[in-house]
């Protein structure tokens, strides 16, 4: 078989890797790829702190829903990492009589390539595939500081090379993808990013073991916590402590990242320590919108200020966050999982002892936090009817969105 060698370091796999195999595939008539994840030396720090099984295990999930691509562990199981002509030898050894072998590079490594270690040995086992991106203008590239090479013509450097290495040097049209893998770690609490260029199941598995989470924001929560602490009453901070934990909590069980669920469980009442007045005032010079409810029951602000006191005082950016924060009083239809998060753990937090069948709606939250939801509204729309002035549209709407959400029906049918 013809075999597509992509190395890499994968940390993380995204889908700029997942491109560059997909072409190589169709274009070279290749029948399989096979990622293969580089080893790193057990003390080298890798950045995020991820371990090499983490990151063979994340190429396999993002791999998973293609039958021609396959995972490649030599490298990463190697005890001391070793230079690619290693590698080629061995997998010419292991498979000589099956398979011919096809290394796919990049641009940055072909314009480099006779700085490599034994260039000449690696063509003995491979044919290489240069993945060209539609967008490279000649320049000079630096490989150190004292080094540089000059990328100006690439269709002379392929027969250069051919001629040089007696070896088939391919070129690869692949439609580039302006992201780096360390440009998707920088945004794992933003996750816009990830959510664009990180393949499904792989995202999934970075956000059940919390991968990329790093001490740093955890040091961010402490700070935040100290300001809270300061700021609220001590029986609404205890309350505020309650809802960051059971929201952690409600995370890890939801697949989402346990920090932003934290971050937003800790401020969600950070507009609680002020007055009605000053609500209003606030929403007023922010030109947030006061319904007649609002403007009767100011209290209600609350999430409306809290999310701009988070961006302005907390310095929160996360619009995840920040609209869980907007919303965490009467909920809203289509609510995000970070919006049920903190809705839910605001109900059921360990300092909440008044509602009716709290345990079963505890029990709930876990199970299914739909379902839990709409317990929650059907409490608190029973509580609020007994003085209809105080429904809120929103809550409203928001009982009807579970309602046909969990029952399948609405009020008409
Ligand atoms: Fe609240
Ligand atoms: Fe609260």
């Amino acid at each position: 078989m013809k075999i597509g060698i992509l190395g890499g370091t994968f940390n993380p796999i995204h889908i700029g890797h997942i491109n560059i195999a997909k072409a190589a595939l169709q274009e070279c008539n290749l029948d399989e790829i096979w990622f293969m994840p580089n080893g790193r030396p057990p003390h080298k720090h890798t950045p995020g702190n991820i371990t090499n099984m983490e990151r063979l295990e994340m190429v396999r999930l993002a791999i998973s829903d293609n039958p021609a691509f396959k995972v490649c562990d030599i490298e990463i199981n190697r005890k001391e990492p070793g230079y690619s002509y290693v590698t080629f030898q061995e997998l010419h050894d292991l498979y000589k009589d099956q398979h011919e072998f096809y290394f796919i590079i990049g641009e940055d490594s072909f314009w480099n390539f006779t700085k490599w270690v034994k260039p000449e040995e690696i063509c003995k086992y491979t044919r290489i595939i240069v993945a060209k991106r539609p967008n490279w203008t000649e320049q000079e590239m630096l490989i150190d500081k004292s080094t540089s090479v000059k990328c100006t013509d690439f269709d002379a450097t392929i027969q250069k090379y051919k001629k040089m290495f007696h070896q088939d040097f391919i070129p690869l049209h692949v439609n580039e993808i302006d992201i780096s893998s360390s440009e998707l770690r920088r945004d794992i609490y933003n996750r816009n990013l990830l959510k664009k260029y990180i393949p499904a199941n792989a995202l999934s598995y970075i956000y059940k073991n919390n991968l990329y989470q790093i001490h740093h924001e955890l040091y961010e929560i402490g700070e935040i916590d100290k300001k809270v602490k300061e700021a609220l009453k001590t029986s609404r901070y205890e309350h505020t402590v309650g809802v960051m934990h059971t929201a952690a909590n409600l995370a890890y069980a939801y697949e989402y990242p346990y920090v932003n669920a934290m971050i937003a469980g800790l401020l969600h009442d950070c507009a609680k320590c002020i007055s009605d007045q000053e609500r209003i005032e606030v929403c007023k010079s922010h030109r947030l919108t006061i319904s007649d409810i609002e403007a009767k029951y100011p209290h209600l602000l609350h999430g409306k200020v809290g999310s701009v006191f988070a961006k302005e005082i907390y310095e929160i950016n996360d619009e995840d966050i920040l609209h869980a924060i907007t919303w965490h009083t009467t909920g809203c239809p289509n609510m995000s999982i970070l919006d049920k998060i903190i809705y839910v753990a605001d109900y059921i937090e360990p300092g909440r002892d008044k509602a009716p069948r709290l345990d079963e709606i505890r029990h709930m939250a876990y199970i299914n936090i739909d379902r839990c939801i709409y317990m929650i509204l059907q409490d608190s729309v029973e509580y609020l009817s007994k003085n209809s002035d105080s429904m809120d549209e929103t809550t409203l709407e928001t009982y009807e969105y579970f309602k046909k959400l969990v029952e399948g029906k609405t009020n008409d049918n």
